[in-house]
């Protein structure tokens, strides 16, 4: 069997956004009515720990209620043709439920919870999460996601698939959060980048061989596929 090219594909909040997600900077600079800072920093939680509970309370029932779009499918179709790894800032399960194999969530997931006091006591969790719920240490159990000023525990391993990719596909991204926004430069010189985002915010002349498709990610991963298939045959 001929070998399957590695791709990475580092995603972001715009990916969703055609299922009915908002992303975090296209709007008024809040996220759902609240300031980033409030609701995704230990210190918001620490201020308010109640309100942070509840706005991750929302997103996490509002997922219930969203699926995952011609996008995040076309990702998955493509791994009849290449050994893809999804690396991904979202915090929904949107790549998961499409059916995508390899799956890592660098800023967390929004189904899981962990011990406000050891990052590594992580629980599934679908329902509502309420001060008073603790882990089997008895310590607050937190929404698990990575906050500003966090680290960023899989940081190594997204490097590393990036460093050995033959392809890497960005889509739906501002790239302005670090270090996410900074993988795609463990890239290899000359690696081939796509870059899928109605209003790209890096430029052809930024890395060496990068191609921008302009479009939605609905729209853009047709054009996309194609030009890959072309690659292939
Ligand atoms: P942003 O909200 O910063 O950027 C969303 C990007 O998606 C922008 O470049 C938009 O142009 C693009 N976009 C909008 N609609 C789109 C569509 N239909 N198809 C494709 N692209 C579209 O989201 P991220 O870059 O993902 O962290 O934000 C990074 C991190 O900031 C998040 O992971 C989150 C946040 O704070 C945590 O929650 C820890």
């Amino acid at each position: 069997m001929k070998h399957k090219q590695k791709i990475v594909v580092l995603s972001g909040a715009g990916i969703s956004a055609e299922s009915g997600i908002k992303t975090f900077r296209d709007a008024d600079g809040l996220w759902e009515g609240h300031d980033v800072m409030e609701v995704a920093t230990p210190q918001g939680f620490a201020k308010n720990p109640e309100l942070v509970l509840n706005f991750y309370n929302q997103r996490r029932k509002q997922l219930l209620h969203v699926k995952p779009n011609k996008a995040h499918i076309a990702l998955v179709d493509l791994e009849r043709h290449f050994n893809i790894s999804v690396v991904t800032q979202n915090v929904d399960d949107l790549h998961e439920r499409a059916g995508s194999s390899n799956v890592i969530h660098i800023h967390g997931e929004l189904l899981k919870v962990r011990s406000s006091v050891n990052v590594d006591a992580v629980l599934e969790w679908k329902k509502d999460l309420f001060l008073g719920d603790l882990c089997e240490n008895g310590h607050q159990l937190r929404p698990h996601i990575v906050w500003f000023g966090e680290e960023v525990p899989l940081l190594t391993k997204a490097a590393e698939l990036v460093q050995n990719a033959d392809i890497v596909i960005i889509i739906g991204t501002s790239m302005q959060v670090y270090p996410a926004a900074g993988l795609v430069n463990y890239a290899q010189h000359g690696t081939p980048i796509y870059f899928v985002d109605p209003k790209p915010s890096i430029q052809k002349s930024d890395f060496e061989n990068l191609t921008i498709i302009p479009e939605t990610a609905v729209n853009g991963m047709p054009i996309l596929v194609a030009s890959l298939m072309d690659k292939i045959v």
